[in-house]
């Protein structure tokens, strides 16, 4: 049985509008796809309820972690400061498969926050990446992508009125890990008739470890899947017909 661990916050920053990079001292690791549930104290010492983070980047004793500012919860978590203690239960989940990444023509999809999981996928990946990555407003933490990927193409939908999903054909891919709404990721699926196409769902979770059925999304054969014991990363056509 897995249990939380404590870590120190190193740094907490907004990166742009609503979107936050946080660091934690912590000796974890993780896959990339994998998720960490997250927990603290407020400085009014309320309890903020468990909720799920992808692992951003780690290093030495340290992850990362990128997040929305969407409600109160995340609230709390934009005012702490450096020093304050958080605790984390992880790593959590399967990650995307690297298995059969060598020598095939990948592309690496980012639907807004769902940025957050792809940096430390790309870091792994050993053939060439082209990277796709769609915002509502402006771009951010694409520079970070630069040194990883052979090509970056981003779309505001503010700005340029188009989504990610029409920067390009997945039929131009081997293989496509993409992570982001699950609108976007329905629709590169019923685009694409010959990649292995992996997605990183998103879900509302509150256990994280399979016990709650919080989280479960219809599978498409009819059976249910939780996300966050099943996936979060799956085969497309585990989950869309
Ligand atoms: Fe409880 Fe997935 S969050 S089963």
């Amino acid at each position: 049985m897995k249990a939380y661990k404590k870590g120190r916050i190193v740094e907490n920053i907004e990166i742009s509008k609503n979107i936050y990079k946080m660091v934690i001292d912590v000796n974890l690791s993780a896959a990339p796809g994998q998720f960490f549930m997250f927990r603290t104290k407020s400085f009014r010492n309320e309890p903020i309820l468990s909720r799920p983070f992808g692992v951003c980047d780690e290093s030495c004793g340290s992850l990362t972690l990128l997040y929305q500012v969407v409600g109160e919860g995340t609230d709390i978590m934009a005012s702490l400061t450096p020093e304050h203690e958080v605790q984390l239960l992880g790593p959590l989940g399967n990650g995307f498969n690297l298995e059969n990444s060598t020598n095939r023509k990948i592309a690496v999809v980012a639907g807004g926050i769902g940025i957050a999981p792809l940096l430390s996928l790309v870091k792994k990946l050993e053939s060439k990446v082209d990277f796709y990555a769609g915002f509502t407003e402006d771009p951010y933490f694409i520079d970070e992508f630069r040194p990883h990927v052979d090509k970056i193409t981003c779309a505001s939908f503010k700005k340029d009125g188009i989504f990610v999903t029409e920067l390009f054909d997945p039929n131009d891919y081997d293989l496509i890990y993409a992570c982001g709404p699950n609108g976007m990721l329905k629709s590169i699926h019923e685009k694409n008739t010959s990649a292995e196409l992996q997605i990183s769902m998103e879900a509302h979770m509150a256990c994280g470890i399979g016990a709650c059925l919080g989280c479960t999304v219809e599978s498409s054969d009819g059976e249910f899947l939780r996300v966050c014991k099943d996936g979060p990363v799956f085969n497309s056509k585990e989950v869309f017909s």
